[in-house]
């Protein structure tokens, strides 16, 4: 028998002026396109940007419904419409944004575990990791060097796949 540790190392930034200019574009995207999310039932707001291989950035926001899990994540409207128009464009991060004029939003939002498996789909689709900014309204800013740090043992098995 033995006892396993997995550790889990991310970056702390206090404000977006430490990003580099990339990521500080990228989070702005998100920040922008969080404004126009349809959240009447939450009232909470989220915007992710995605930035491909190729330089292009892909957005997506929370799009709610009245039977509420028809409802969808800004990460996973996001990532859809990334694989949707860019199906062989490499995704380099993704940087998720949220915030509410109802709840204080001071730590960062990490994305739930159905946008973390989906996210994940596209990792396992590629051979470079996909990076993860998060950025609250207000407070620190965490920076993943790829999103299989927020889902450690993710299921994965390669005969599952067929292949063409
Ligand atoms: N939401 C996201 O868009 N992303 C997350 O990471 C967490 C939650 C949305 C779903 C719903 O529209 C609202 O936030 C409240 O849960």
């Amino acid at each position: 028998m033995r006892s396993v540790r997995k550790e889990i190392e991310f970056t702390e930034y206090d404000s977006i002026d430490q990003l580099n200019s990339s990521d500080s574009a990228l989070l702005a995207s998100a920040i922008e396109i969080a404004h126009t999310a349809y959240a009447p039932y939450s009232n909470f707001k989220v915007g992710a940007a995605i930035l491909l291989k190729n330089g292009e950035v892909v957005i997506g926001n929370n799009q709610e419904n009245i039977a509420y899990p028809s409802g969808l994540c800004a990460e996973r409207v996001a990532i859809f419409h990334a694989g949707a128009t860019h199906p062989n464009e490499p995704i380099e991060t993704i940087a998720i944004y949220a915030e509410s004029h109802t709840i204080p939003v001071d730590s960062p939002i990490s994305p739930c575990g159905a946008c973390r498996q989906v996210i994940m789909e596209y990792r396992h689709k590629q051979s470079t990791p996909i990076r993860v900014i998060l950025k609250p309204q207000q407070g620190n800013i965490w920076v993943f060097k790829c999103v299989s740090d927020l889902l450690p043992y993710a299921f994965d098995l390669k005969g599952l796949k067929k292949q063409n």
